[in-house]
C-alpha cells in the first residue's frame, strides 16, 4: 500500500507529470478519417485474451488508488465508479486513453504503465467481476422528482436503444454501463461528448446528444443516475437502511 501512496504523491505532483513525455493526442472524431472501435493493436490484442480474476485482483490495485478496492469512485464524480463495467469498455477506454483518443492526465500516468496486454485483460475482467454500489453520487436538488422524470422521457426517445433500460450497456458493442455511475461524472462526460472534447467518442452517440441543451443533459443525468441493474448491484449492507 505504501507504494501505491508514493507513486500516487508523485503522480499527482505536476513536477512529475511534467518530468515525463507527455500524452500523446490522437485527432479522433476531429478527423474525417476516424474509425471508432478500430479493431486493431492493443484493442484487438487484449480482447483476444482471456481475463484472469484472480490476477486482476492485484493488477487491479494501483487502480483502487484512485477508482477504490470496491471500484465505486467518488460521487462528487472526481473519480468515475468502474465495478460491474463491461470488460470491452474497460479494454477500449484504457486503450484510448493510452493512445491519446481521450484525455485522462490525471490517470495517464498510470494507464501508460500498464503496456501488458494479458495485466489489461486481467484488471479488466476483475472490474467486470465486482458488484455495483448502490451508494452513488445521485441528482441532490429538491426538483429530483420532476427532473428524473423529463429525463426519463428524453432517455427512452434516444439513449436506451444503445444503453439498455436499466442502463446496462451492450458488451459486444463497447456500449458502457450506465447504472451506478455518479450524476456528476455523468454530467460530465456528456457535456464533454457533446461538445467534441472526448475524442474517441462514438460518432452516432454524438449526432443524437449534440442538440441537447445544458438543463436537458440535467436531467438525463438524473435519471440515468437513477438506473439500477437488477442482479448486479451489491447487496445493501447490513444494519443500513437503503
Ligand atoms: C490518479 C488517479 C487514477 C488512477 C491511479 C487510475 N485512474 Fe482511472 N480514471 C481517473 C480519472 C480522473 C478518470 C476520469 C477522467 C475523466 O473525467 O474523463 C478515470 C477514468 C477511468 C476509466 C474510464 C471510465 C469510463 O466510465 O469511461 C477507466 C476504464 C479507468 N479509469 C480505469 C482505470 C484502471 C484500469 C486503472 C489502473 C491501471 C486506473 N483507472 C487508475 C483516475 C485514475
Ligand atoms: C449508437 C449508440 C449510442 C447512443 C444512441 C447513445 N450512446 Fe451514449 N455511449 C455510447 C458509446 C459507445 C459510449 C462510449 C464512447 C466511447 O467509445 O468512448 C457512450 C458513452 C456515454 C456516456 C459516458 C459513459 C462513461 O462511462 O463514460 C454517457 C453518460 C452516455 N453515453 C449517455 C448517453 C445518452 C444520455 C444518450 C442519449 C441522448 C446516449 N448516450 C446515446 C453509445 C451510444
Amino acid at each position: 500500500m505504501k507504494k501505491i501512496a508514493l507513486a500516487l504523491t508523485l503522480a499527482l505532483s505536476s513536477a512529475f507529470v511534467l518530468a515525463g513525455p507527455p500524452a500523446p493526442k490522437a485527432a479522433g472524431i476531429e478527423s474525417k478519417d476516424y474509425q471508432w472501435a478500430k479493431m486493431e493493436g492493443e484493442l484487438k490484442e487484449a480482447l483476444s485474451k482471456k481475463g484472469d480474476v484472480k490476477r486482476g485482483r492485484d493488477t487491479y490495485e494501483i487502480c483502487g488508488a484512485c477508482h477504490l478496492p470496491s471500484g465505486a469512485g467518488r460521487p462528487d464524480g472526481t473519480f468515475p465508479q468502474l465495478a460491474g463495467q463491461h470488460t470491452t469498455v474497460l479494454i477500449k477506454q484504457m486503450a484510448d486513453i493510452r493512445m491519446g483518443l481521450r484525455d485522462n492526465p490525471t490517470m495517464y500516468p498510470f494507464a501508460k504503465e500498464m503496456t501488458d496486454p494479458q495485466d489489461l485483460a486481467d484488471t479488466s475482467a476483475y472490474i467486470q467481476s465486482l458488484c455495483i454500489p448502490t451508494d452513488h453520487g445521485k441528482y441532490e436538488g429538491a426538483d429530483a422528482a420532476a427532473q428524473i422524470a423529463k429525463g426519463k422521457d428524453l432517455y427512452e426517445k434516444q439513449c436506451k436503444e444503445c444503453h439498455g433500460a436499466n442502463g446496462e450497456g451492450k458488451k459486444d458493442k463497447f456500449y458502457p454501463v450506465i447504472a451506478g455511475q455518479h450524476y456528476k461524472y455523468l454530467l460530465r462526460q456528456m457535456t464533454e461528448i457533446r461538445d467534441g472534447h472526448r475524442r474517441n467518442a462514438n460518432p452516432d452517440m454524438v449526432k443524437v446528444i449534440k442538440p441537447y441543451t445544458n438543463d436537458q443533459l440535467v436531467a438525463i443525468s438524473a435519471y440515468q443516475s437513477s438506473l439500477s441493474m437488477p442482479g448486479s448491484m451489491c447487496k445493501p449492507k447490513a444494519g443500513k437502511k437503503k
